[in-house]
């Protein structure tokens, strides 16, 4: 079976300025260069920063991609931006249901698919983003909780063109641990077996299931050699330019 194209996403968080152009632009530059990359490559800076980036972007192989998304098309909704405007600032997808965002905003499974229902309404890639917390880890409960984030989280007719999940171990992000390569597998391969069991075997094939939580460049290679590991969402690593393009480039075919 064909494997899906990877996709390697970086999620800026709150961090970024207007100067932080000069990143963009050199990930640009070095991907118009390097014709052997196979993979998609995306930022997702803050939202101040989609207009100019998708703008200065446009015709660049560098997508732009927002953080998160209002599930209304507009509204009296005082600081949410709904899917339409990330398309229109230039947007080609959205990450919904992060766990910053669960945790910091509480966002529940039901919220995020709501989201990711409004991105595909919008003609965006929703990227969806489920993962454990470290007690869960600890209890055995892993597989559990992501099957129910899934579940509740992933719309019905997701297809594989417009929907991404990303497996983003909470106690991962940010802390420089990572799974073992057996659990990264494991929990891949179970997400695999849910899509299929949901959506059926051609989309289940064809989406893409990131792997993200303390990605960088030294640790990208073996992540990304995991069956059913179809890329990466980088946290911190993809800030600057030189450290996000040393995971890109995993996926170099030289
Ligand atoms: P880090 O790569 O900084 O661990 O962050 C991962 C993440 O949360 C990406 O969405």
């Amino acid at each position: 079976m064909t494997q899906p194209r990877p996709l390697v996403a970086g999620n800026w968080k709150m961090n970024g300025e207007q100067a932080s152009w000069k990143e963009a632009e050199s990930l640009a530059g070095l991907l118009a260069a390097e014709t052997a990359v196979r993979a998609e490559v995306m930022l997702c800076p803050p939202a101040t920063l989609i207009t100019s980036f998708g703008h200065q972007l446009e015709g660049s192989k560098l997508m732009v991609g927002g953080q998160d998304c209002h599930g209304e098309l507009s509204g009296a909704h005082t600081g949410d931006i709904s899917a339409e405007m990330l398309a229109d600032a230039g947007a080609s997808a959205v990450i919904v249901g992060h766990s910053e965002r669960r945790t910091d905003h509480g966002e529940t499974s039901e919220a995020v698919r709501i989201k990711a229902e409004a991105a595909h309404r919008a003609g965006l890639v929703a990227i969806i983003c489920v993962g454990e917390t470290e007690t869960e880890r600890k209890q055995g409960d892993t597989l559990n909780v992501i099957c129910e984030q899934l579940s509740g989280s992933l719309p019905q007719n997701a297809k594989a063109g417009n929907t991404v999940i990303a497996y983003e171990p909470v106690w991962a992000i940010g802390t420089g641990l990572t799974p073992t390569l057996d659990d990264v597998g494991e929990v891949h391969r179970h997400i695999r077996a849910e899509l299929t069991g949901k959506l059926g075997e051609d989309e289940a094939s064809g989406m893409r299931i990131l792997y993200g939580g303390s990605v960088k460049p030294d640790n990208a290679a073996d992540l990304m050699a995991v069956a059913d590991v179809n890329g990466a969402l980088v946290g911190g690593a993809s800030l600057k330019a030189d450290d996000f393009w040393g995971i890109v480039s995993v996926y170099s075919e030289k």
